[in-house]
């Protein structure tokens, strides 16, 4: 795949409101043996994860300090630079922290804390503004499906969070419809490329058509190490955004090891 499009295949765990920062240098001391065990090249895949906010300094420093090959970032920011938002966290710190990624406009956010298209807009301007990488993630309700078939709404996502983002951004969109998320049904290879297709020409004509050649778009909801492979083999697929099986190290370990089952 990286290959033929040039885009290194992106695995990204998201943990959600999983791990303290005891459990995280464990848990990622412990994921990067088993890669290493593995033989993972990490320039062919890179492997990032997203911790809660407290693990973020303990995950920087065992990173850096170990030399280890995985990138992290958060799972959310304030579209704010500073000031009197209680509870809210800057870009700034966590470029500060060297995160490289943030995660913008998860439908657990939009749902759960009313984030709208303008909210992840200004987000997603935020973490750019601040060198980070905003993983803008789009998705579908069923009802939405149902309504609009698949593409329409994340395609309105897409154009709502691009749109005010300087030409060339460098940013990673994640398909996530919300009916897949944490519910054991995914999409299939064929629906996620569907999605992927048409939101590719967004990013291209938004950011240029150099960028919607080079960014990465992930699919998410319900992968597992038994579903990457037909993810992967889609053409505008590069990758996936993981909840649940990001949080078992065999599981997550196996579907960064995707081109072992792709075989590719
Ligand atoms: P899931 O979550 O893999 O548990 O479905 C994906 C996500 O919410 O990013």
């Amino acid at each position: 795949m990286a290959a033929v499009t040039g885009r290194v295949p992106f695995i990204a765990g998201n943990w959600k409101m999983n791990l303290d920062h005891l459990q995280a240098i464990a848990f990622v001391q412990k994921l990067a043996w088993t890669l290493k065990d593995a033989r993972h090249d990490f320039d062919t895949v890179e492997v990032a994860v997203f911790p809660p906010f407290t693990d973020l300094r303990s995950v920087q420093t065992l990173i850096a300090g170990d030399k280890l090959p995985l990138a992290f970032g958060a799972q959310d920011l304030s579209q704010h630079d500073s000031g009197a938002y209680t509870g809210d966290i800057s870009g700034a710190f966590l470029k500060a922290l060297d995160c490289r990624y943030v995660i913008v406009g998860h439908s657990e956010r939009r749902t759960l804390h009313g984030e709208t298209d303008e909210v992840v807009a200004a987000k997603s301007a935020a973490a750019v503004k601040h060198g980070l990488v905003p993983v803008i993630c789009v998705g579908e309700t069923a009802e939405d499906l149902e309504q609009h078939g698949a593409a329409a709404v994340p395609v309105a996502q897409l154009r709502a969070a691009l749109t005010g983002l300087p030409k060339g951004a460098d940013v990673v969109v994640a398909y996530e419809p919300v009916w897949a998320i944490g519910s054991g049904q995914a999409a299939t290879p064929d629906q996620a490329q569907q999605v992927a297709a048409a939101l590719r020409p967004v990013v291209s004509e938004l950011l240029g058509d150099e960028a919607g050649q080079a960014t990465r778009i992930l699919y998410g909801g319900s992968v597992k190490a038994g579903n990457i492979a037909g993810f992967m083999r889609s053409p505008d697929v590069d990758g996936a955004l993981v909840g649940g099986a990001s949080l078992d190290i065999a599981e997550f370990s196996a579907i960064a090891q995707f081109p072992k089952h792709v075989g590719t």
